[in-house]
């Protein structure tokens, strides 16, 4: 870890090295000046050595060492000498020693900073982007892009143990299906046409397994021209992996013993030998959510079996439609601090996910109090048996459509989960969700469009009557959620071309468009295609999960803003009039350009 310029980093010193000369070449972090006495903090990568010049220093030494600003890169020669006891500092890992300087080489200066660098910077995040430099001399950065760098190297080393190739595929492409926007790269020998950045290897790694290849994978670059969000970025990394000849267990066994040698390697933690199951059905119908956060609970109860015998007129109509449900949710003991005011709050988060209303009781020691006690009092004993609450509790109760009752509950089971501090952060509960329906309805288009992308395949019982009713059919396609985050997904694939083309119709994609899209890929499946699936976990999450972070940002070097802008190099920016023409463009400006964008 030295070389010619240094002989130590700033984070290996300890006692064994007291009495011995060394160099360091670092920042200063701090300098501090105790009544003549000068304490430097040096930092490198590798971590903190405090430096001193003492009260019997020369004279120009204790200038130079008054001279030093922050963040100035400095070399320091000096001995190693360990503190005496009272000032050992055990927050340190080189805290036991110091280094009395004999000699300091400014090596660069450094301007007034534009914040602190601290290890958790407090600083507005589009400033830190503009100076990520700076941000990420922190040590909490360092400490985060080395756990990614940890994280990369573990899954190739997992993977090279089983087998698989490493294969990359190009990210000049014709558009992918993945059901984000494209972004488009036009093309100047080819006037008129585009390539399309990856929204996912998917289709090449399908290609792959035609091509024989049987166990790829890949630590993939994917551009989704989509609303950067805290989860989301518009360029992203995979933990891309197709195999063949496999089934979905192959694919959960593969991606269970993945995860465990990434959890095992860098957070020395041992995960179960396998993950629990729960259908999208379940999954929505308990938690209100396909990515369901295990770690507390506030699962769902079935309320329809009380709404017949109950007075309470709105809930009796949702019920006279066969798609609607009322769905109730107890929390224990929050009758007293759920004010009618918290309660509109909670109901203001259900009404985003398209709920009318919430209604609510408390359970007192003689049955009900307030919101729509009155009419299920008469049947309070009942409900207060059949869902298992207790004196004290607060009861919500959502009725609408299925899923839109289950998803605005889930969203106020999530807030819930924050707001009353019920989430263990030193755990983490995957679990996998599974027997997705393989089509969702678009209402707005009036159209059946893919739950996932159009290569999933369909469970075996629904293929031969899939055009029936598409609403029934349920794919073999599975996502994998970690603490209430996707973090990957995938599904055994079609390989058939009659098969494929038959779902092409159901969601309505012309045979033309298919043929022009990826007409590769169909042609690919005349010549002995193999049975084949996959998955892709975003690395980025992950890195961000095992930081115990809520941004992707905080795991990234150089992401985008939340508008999609880089501060730094003030990415996406205009063009020269000439490079715009030899790429046979024009642009059309709709809105002036200091409105399209917040920096
Ligand atoms: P999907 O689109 O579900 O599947 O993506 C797989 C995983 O990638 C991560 N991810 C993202 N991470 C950051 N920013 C984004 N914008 C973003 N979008 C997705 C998530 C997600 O679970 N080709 C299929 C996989 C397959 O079928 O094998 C695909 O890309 O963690």
């Amino acid at each position: 870890m030295t070389n010619n310029k240094r002989t130590v980093t700033c984070g290996q010193l300890d006692k064994s090295w007291a009495g011995k000369k060394v160099v360091l070449n670092g920042w200063v972090h701090r300098n501090r000046d105790h009544g003549g006495i000068h304490f430097l903090n040096l930092r490198d990568h590798y971590g903190m050595t405090q430096v001193v010049i003492d009260e019997d220093a020369r004279e120009q030494l204790k200038k130079e060492a008054e001279s030093l600003k922050i963040e100035f890169c400095v070399a320091v020669e000096g001995v190693v000498r360990q503190r005496p006891e009272s000032m050992i500092n055990k927050e340190m890992k080189t805290g036991s020693i110091e280094v009395k300087a004999e000699k300091i080489t400014i090596l660069n200066s450094c301007e007034t900073l534009p914040f602190m660098i601290d290890e958790e910077s407090e600083a507005n995040e589009n400033l830190r982007l503009k100076y990520r430099y700076l941000d990420l001399r922190s040590l909490g950065m360092q400490k985060r892009i080395k756990l990614r760098a940890d994280l990369a190297f573990a899954v190739r080393e997992f993977f090279d143990g089983r087998g698989f190739l490493e294969i990359e595929t190009p990210t000049l492409i014709k558009s992918t299906p993945e059901g984000a926007r494209d972004f488009l790269v036009p093309s100047r020998l080819h006037e008129g046409k585009f390539f399309a950045l990856p929204q996912s290897p998917q289709l090449y790694k399908q290609i792959l397994m035609v091509s024989g290849f049987d166990k790829y994978f890949q630590i993939a670059r994917c551009y989704r021209d989509e609303d950067a969000r805290g989860d989301r970025q518009l360029e992203f990394t995979q933990i891309d992996v197709e195999m063949s000849f496999v089934t979905a267990d192959d694919i959960y066994e593969m991606t269970e013993a993945m995860y465990s040698h990434i959890f095992k390697k860098l957070m020395n933690i041992d995960l179960p030998s396998s993950f629990e199951r729960i259908t999208y059905h379940d999954a929505m119908n308990t938690y209100g959510s396909d990515k369901p956060d295990l770690r507390f609970g506030l699962q769902f109860h079935d309320f329809a079996p009380f709404v017949g015998k109950g007075e309470f007129s709105v809930f009796k109509d949702v019920l006279s439609d066969s798609s609607g449900a009322v769905k109730a949710m107890i929390v224990p003991g929050a009758a007293a601090a759920y004010s009618r005011k918290k309660i509109s709050e909670l109901e203001e988060e259900a009404k985003k996910y398209g709920a009318k209303g919430l209604a609510w009781m408390k359970v007192t020691a003689d049955g009900f109090d307030g919101g729509i006690s009155k009419f299920y009092q008469s049947i309070s004993t009942e409900i207060i048996r059949g869902l298992g609450a207790k004196e004290g509790d607060l009861i919500l109760l959502m009725g609408a459509q299925w899923k839109t009752a289950c998803n605005s509950l889930g969203a106020i089971r999530s807030k819930l989960g924050r707001d009353l501090d019920l989430i263990d952060e030193s755990k983490f509960k995957f679990c996998w969700i599974v027997d997705f329906p393989l089509f969702d309805y678009n209402d707005d288009e009036q159209c059946w469009e893919p739950a996932h992308h159009m290569f999933s395949m369909p469970q075996d019982r629904f293929i031969e009557t899939m055009e029936k009713n598409p609403g029934e059919v349920l794919g073999d396609l599975y996502d994998l959620v970690l603490n209430g985050y996707e973090l990957a997904s995938g599904s055994i694939r079609v390989h058939h071309p009659e098969l494929q083309q038959r779902i092409f119709n159901i969601v309505g994609f012309p045979k033309e468009l298919a043929e022009e899209r990826f007409g590769f890929l169909l042609d690919a499946f005349k010549y002995g295609a193999p049975p084949h699936g996959g998955i892709a976990s975003g690395l980025d999450r992950l890195a961000m999960i095992l930081a115990g972070k809520q941004s992707i940002r905080e795991v990234i070097p150089f992401p985008k803003n939340n508008v999609g802008v880089s501060p730094m190099d003030e990415s996406p920016a205009f063009v020269d009039e000439e490079q715009i023409k030899d790429l046979h463009l024009q642009v059309i400006k709709s809105k002036s350009p200091e409105t399209q964008e917040t920096k």
